[in-house]
């Protein structure tokens, strides 16, 4: 049985649909069992700043189905955190600050990132740690799903129904951008729904002149549109045997602003995609770059029954005594994952994967050939 009498959650990373549903299910499942609850505002940021409001069953009602995160987020990190210009590990003053607000258990929503920072957290002072898998990209190891992702997967499918409608009336190709960082789940998943006739992933590097080919077969077979799903960590083959191929992939597509107000635009993937296809084919081609649309809005109704699962099983976890894993979906079930075997792996999609099988059986191009 567990001595917890309180603990704290926060959510960190970009956020995604579902959050909020998450933060009530696991709110809920352990007030009712007597332990109080302590919101941490805009992740490990907060931890550290010592932003905390405490948490009741009225505070988390009404929220299942709002996007975002009402506790807000952040990508800091605790052993590396910006504090006013300096890069300062402030792991001491996080551990410091949980048990200032007698804190016994630390619950972590978030993706990779936050795996990672929540064992490191317990490695250093011994907090238990209960995390649950967040994110659009879906490449949380050990769970068949992470929350976020069906959510994202929707927006993303009906783009790509809307680019239909008038990619055919216009006799185009266009290429459609979606997110997934290193991981191909989102344009795949998003890909397939959708129909589109090349889907381009990280995991596959892919030959432009394979890409070429397929378009102007559809257009002999009297096909005149083709819809282009590319990952935002697509590489061709050229670029992937590029000694700087890794960092370009985590820059690629991004408009950031930086610290001092510059605005920083790195040429999307699928304008450099498209504008090559356009000047070797001559046909006419538009692009479509989804980006944060795909993680705003309301979380779908199989993200708003994963969180709560995942949210209800957190409670019975922590209510157990059972600490320092994450709580996976395998199958039907909810399981709990040790998380030294979660922090610090990404799940790629594997070439054996039955939705690669898939597309390659229905003729969709992944710009390699693949049997
Ligand atoms: O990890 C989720 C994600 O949306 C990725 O798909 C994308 O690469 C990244 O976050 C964008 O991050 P930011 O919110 O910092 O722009």
């Amino acid at each position: 049985m567990s001595t917890t009498r309180c603990i704290g959650i926060l959510t960190a990373g970009g956020d995604c649909p579902g959050l909020n549903a998450a933060i009530r299910g696991v709110a809920k499942s352990v007030l009712s069992r007597g332990i109080k609850v302590i919101g941490i505002q805009d992740g490990f940021r907060g931890l550290v700043e010592n932003r905390m409001v405490a948490l009741e069953d009225k505070d988390v009602s009404g929220i299942l189905t709002h996007g975002g995160t009402y506790l807000g987020s952040s990508r800091d990190k605790p052993h590396k955190m910006n504090m006013g210009g300096k890069t300062m590990d402030m792991t001491a003053v996080a551990l410091d600050n949980l048990k200032r607000n007698h804190i016994d258990c630390l619950v972590c929503l978030g993706g990779n990132g936050t795996q990672k920072n929540a064992m490191r957290l317990h490695t250093a002072g011994g907090i238990d740690v209960v995390t649950l898998p967040k994110t659009i990209d879906n490449d949380v190891a050990e769970t068949d799903i992470t929350f976020g992702f069906d959510s994202a997967m929707t927006i993303a499918t009906e783009a790509i129904d809307r680019l239909h409608t008038t990619a055919t009336s216009h006799h185009r190709v266009i290429v459609c951008e979606v997110m997934g960082h290193s991981a191909g789940w989102l344009a795949l998943g998003a890909g397939i729904a959708g129909g589109a006739d090349v889907i381009l992933i990280p995991e596959i590097p892919y030959d432009i002149e394979i890409v070429l080919r397929h378009l102007r077969e559809r257009r002999q077979n009297h096909k005149r549109f083709s819809i282009i799903a590319v990952a935002e960590g697509a590489c061709s083959k050229e670029e992937t045997a590029a000694p700087s191929a890794k960092s370009r992939k985590k820059k690629d597509g991004q408009v950031r602003m930086t610290t001092d107000g510059q605005l920083l635009v790195q040429e999307p993937k699928a304008s450099r995609l498209a504008r090559e296809i356009q000047q070797t084919s001559g046909i006419e081609v538009r692009v479509t770059s989804l980006g944060h649309v795909q993680r705003g809005g309301s979380p779908t109704p199989t993200d708003r029954l994963l969180c709560t699962r995942l949210g209800a099983k957190a409670g019975e976890a922590i209510a157990a005594g059972n600490f320092n894993l994450m709580i996976a979906v395998r199958g039907e079930e909810c399981v709990t994952i040790p998380l030294e075997r979660v922090a610090g792996i990404t799940k790629c999609i594997p070439p054996e994967h039955q939705w690669i099988q898939t597309a390659v059986s229905i003729g969709t191009c992944l710009g390699d050939t693949i049997k």
